[in-house]
């Protein structure tokens, strides 16, 4: 008997076939976002969840006692409660590597809209503005090459990242991380810097660490302060890895030029957010992987690590307890 699957996200016809080999597969039709009343209402048979997103506690874990493995379809899995997980016996997993690229392209575009001001460029253009006078000048914008940047985060997409800032825009770049990594610097030509001196001294702060205990707000008041007046701060990460009203402040305070932000304390973002209303930041809708040749690879990864994780056979990308 095949197990039984509930998949909460709309996936790719092949993937849905794959999985229909291995497994008996339900999931969510709607057009409307599937809500967490709905989500414990399904997964009462199930031996195998995929999704994304999606709050794994015991709440969810009671309605479903058959379960044995949630396969998230993204790199972060700040959505397991990993001590109940553990507990439970229940596999966790992701789907690194195949977004490090795609990621790293969406941060160098936050990193260049922030920094040459693009989108209120294209607002004056389309607003017929354009006449080559000196009100043009307000828009000019700062340089991104021979720039330092500062990664806050070295894994996997920071390596690509810092692989873009020193080969494609010729950037010395910093990084802090929990642990050195000597090989990375070797390879890419970049540092190792203490979280206060990297904040102190680049000109691009990108944020990539992972939302854990640990990294909830891990840059507010204090950070920004330490930040130069003319830094763009980048978060792709986890909006919670910030102290919001912190930045809010930062930026109407002129305490740092500007931010690209893809991520947002609150998910979809409040309409009166102060933040959707200040010209020196680009906001995205949390899109770091969001191409289709990425969703879709990672769609793959998400289904074929729920199904080698049901059967034990093949490899799948179990996350750490
Ligand atoms: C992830 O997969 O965790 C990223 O946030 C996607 O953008």
């Amino acid at each position: 008997m095949k197990p039984k699957i509930y998949c909460t996200l709309p996936i790719p016809k092949e993937v849905e076939a794959y999985l229909a080999e291995h497994c008996q597969i339900r999931k969510w039709e709607s057009e409307q976002p599937i809500t967490r009343q709905d989500i414990l209402q399904e997964v009462g048979e199930i031996e195998g969840l995929l999704t994304a997103g999606l709050r794994i506690n015991d709440e969810l874990l009671d309605h479903a006692p058959h379960l044995k493995i949630v396969s998230n379809m993204s790199v972060g899995y700040n959505n397991f409660d990993l001590k109940v997980m553990k507990k439970r016996n229940i596999i966790g997993t992701h789907t690194p590597n195949v977004l490090n690229d795609t990621v790293a392209d969406l941060t160098f575009g936050l990193m260049l809209a922030t920094a040459r001001r693009i989108a209120e460029w294209d607002t004056y253009l389309k607003n017929g503005k354009w006449e080559r006078t000196k009100s043009d000048e307000p828009f000019f914008g700062l340089d991104v090459h021979h720039k330092t940047l500062g990664i806050i985060g070295m894994g996997r997409i920071g390596e690509v990242i810092a692989k873009r800032a020193r080969f494609g825009f010729d950037m010395s770049v910093q990084y802090y991380n929990r642990n050195q990594k000597v090989d990375v610097e070797q390879k890419m030509g970049i540092t190792y810097s203490d979280l206060d001196t990297l904040l102190a001294t680049s000109d691009f702060i990108v944020l990539l660490t992972p939302l854990t205990n640990e990294t909830y707000q891990l840059i507010g008041a204090r950070e920004f302060k330490l930040m130069k007046e003319t830094a763009i701060f980048v978060n792709v990460s986890r909006g919670k890895t910030v102290d919001e009203q912190a930045l809010i402040q930062a930026l109407q305070n002129e305490e740092i030029y500007g931010a690209g932000l893809d991520v947002f304390e609150q998910e979809p973002i409040q309409k009166d957010n102060p933040l959707l209303g200040m010209p020196n930041v680009v906001t995205v809708p949390h899109i770091g992987s969001a191409t289709a040749q990425t969703r879709d690879a990672m769609a793959m990864r998400a289904a074929e690590n729920l199904v080698a994780g049901l059967t034990g056979r093949g490899t799948w990308n179990q996350v750490p307890y």
